[in-house]
């Protein structure tokens, strides 16, 4: 691979960027300063530095982020913040995307990758994930609104698969779903007569916030997630 393109994949920066750090000679190739963008290097074998630091190339990237609420699940948006804005600097931006959505007013967990496919495949309505939704109710739930949540509600025309729902305290649930319609856990209460004031995402197929800090991300393996 072209050495220019290994340092584009690595999220160094743009092709015109990288041009830039390789004459600043802020590039070594097996401790030796890169002279050319279009120096062949073999990303298995090489030993690629940047300002000191070695890189790593890895073609898919997942990381999970606990996103804030005012934010919108989105690449870019003309208006409004999006959770790209959440992202540190380390994050390689490069095609990444976040994989399904969560609601503005929404905190929790988010996976965002580059894996277009994976994208794709978990969010297919035959892929079936688990997610976890902690939610804070207007007024208080009972055994029966419970027991409806877990066999199906009718949100406008369509009736909600099976699902897990936990009663926390009088005002307070865990709900898992493994669809993820439109505003479906809002609509979910909703068809009980109850309404949600307040959502986070606690977990998504095998992945949990555990630790993660409101706003915070972090790296994770293809394997963590389903
Ligand atoms: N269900 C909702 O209603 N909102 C979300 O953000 C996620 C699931």
């Amino acid at each position: 691979m072209r050495l220019d393109k290994f340092l584009v994949e690595c999220g160094i920066g743009s092709r015109r960027e990288v041009k830039k750090l390789i004459s600043d000679k802020l590039v070594t190739v097996n401790g030796n300063i890169a002279i050319s963008p279009k120096e062949n290097i073999d990303e298995n074998i090489d030993e690629i530095k940047y300002k000191g630091k070695q890189l790593e190339y890895k073609e898919f990237r997942y990381y999970i982020l606990n996103k804030k609420a005012g934010y919108i699940t989105a690449i870019e948006d003309p208006r409004d913040k999006t959770v790209m804005e959440l992202l540190p600097e380390w994050v390689i931006k490069k095609d990444l995307a976040p994989v399904g959505r969560l609601d503005k007013d929404t905190e929790g967990l988010l996976l965002l990758t580059n894996d277009g496919q994976l994208n794709h495949r978990l969010l297919s309505p035959k892929s079936h994930v688990e997610k976890t939704y902690y939610a804070e109710l207007e007024t208080e739930i009972g055994e029966n609104e419970i027991l409806k949540l877990e066999e199906g509600v009718d949100i406008g025309g369509y009736i909600t698969m099976p699902a897990k729902a936990e009663k926390i305290d009088s005002q307070k649930i865990l709900l898992t779903i493994k669809e993820g319609k439109f505003h479906q856990v809002k609509k979910m209460l909703e068809a009980v007569n109850n309404k949600v004031i307040y959502l986070k995402r606690v977990k998504f197929g095998k992945l949990e916030l555990n630790s993660l800090e409101l706003g915070e991300v972090k790296e994770i393996k293809i394997d963590d997630i389903v």
